[in-house]
């Protein structure tokens, strides 16, 4: 299995390097466009092998598109991050023509691939790709919801102060600020419903550090976070690689669901070797589907700048 990653700053490289560390493809190729960039990542993370104990071969390239040749998955992290203070939505402009033009030269040299799309505006960036390249939707795949969830689930452990890899919870929406959807009714730490372990309050902070989660590295690192972000990203291509039809909240495409037409917004998907395999409903309830409503209105706002 091959995976190709463009752009090889902070998050694509964290991900190449939970792929090979991890040993999920057989072959990684990280590409760039500043001269010797991926180069030299693809090449120190190569010498992490011996000492880590993983096969997988990581190849870097300064705009070469032929090495991408063939990949299985393609995550597109290339473009400009958030700086302190900037909105996810700020970033529009630049990223646009640059999504763009490499989706366009990855499909070249691997017309059957799955395209994950990072870079942000993320659920912008994914309707993009998905109406200029035309491909189906279940190809075309954001990534945001699994690391909102991320963040809600350690949060939700720190209140609860139980491990996180006990509790269970999802994001859904759009991957910004103001339009995530923390689902608090339906998390759960070991089967049993959170709401009726911890105050409707405690339960409300944790919502709301979940939607600053994002600014909140942001302002700590004078720029957005990466360890997360890459880690959930090869979280996702695995399910891809391994066909394990996980249950994950992407950005896809909807035509109908959850009472939304022509947007690509969080929802909950099964992820398999074609990608978003199916579109998971789940019964939100009037509170929860007024807010998906105002999620999918804003996103929609953000798409007209394109
Ligand atoms: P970064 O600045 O560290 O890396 C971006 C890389 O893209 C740079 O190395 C740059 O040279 C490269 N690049 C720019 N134009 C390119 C082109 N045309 N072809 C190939 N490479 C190109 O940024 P970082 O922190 O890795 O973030 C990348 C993107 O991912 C940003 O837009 C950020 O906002 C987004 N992001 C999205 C998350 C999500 O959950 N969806 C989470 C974290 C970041
Ligand atoms: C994050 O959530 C900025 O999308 C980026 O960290």
């Amino acid at each position: 299995m091959k995976v190709t990653i463009v752009g090889a700053g902070n998050v694509g490289s964290t991900c190449a390097d939970v792929i090979a560390s991890k040993s999920i493809a057989r072959e990684v190729v990280l590409l760039d466009i500043k001269e010797g960039f991926a180069e030299g990542k693809a090449l120190d993370m190569m010498q992490t092998s011996t000492t880590l104990g993983f096969g997988t071969k990581i190849i870097g390239t300064t705009n070469d598109y032929t090495k991408t040749a063939n990949s299985d998955v393609v995550v597109i992290t290339s473009g400009i991050p958030r700086k302190p203070g900037m909105t996810r939505e700020e970033l529009i402009g630049i990223n646009a023509g640059i999504v763009k033009t490499v989706s366009q030269n990855v499909l070249e040299h691997s017309p059957k691939t799955i395209i994950v799309v990072v870079s942000n505006p993320m659920d912008t960036m994914t309707y993009l790709t998905l109406k200029s390249t035309g491909l189906p939707k279940n190809r075309v795949v954001g990534m945001g919801g699994a690391l909102d969830s991320s963040r809600f689930k350690t949060y939700l452990s720190l209140a609860l102060d139980k491990p996180a890899n006990d509790i269970q919870g999802m994001v859904i929406g759009g991957h910004g600020d103001t339009t995530m959807i923390p689902l608090t009714r339906l998390a759960t730490y070991n089967g049993l419903p959170i709401s009726d372990l911890i105050s409707k309050n405690d339960l409300e902070n944790v919502s709301n550090k979940t939607m600053l989660g994002g600014a909140t590295l942001t302002k700590l690192l004078g720029t957005s976070a990466w360890y997360a972000p890459g880690a959930s990203v090869a979280f996702l291509v695995k399910s891809i690689l391994n066909d394990e039809k996980r249950i994950i909240p992407c950005s896809v495409f909807l035509e109908g669901e959850y009472n939304q037409d022509d947007i690509c917004i969080g929802v909950p998907c099964i992820i398999g070797k074609d990608g978003c395999e199916k579109i998971v409903n789940i019964d939100l309830d009037d509170q929860e589907m007024i807010k998906f409503a105002d999620s999918a209105s804003a996103v929609r706002k953000m798409n007209l700048a394109l």
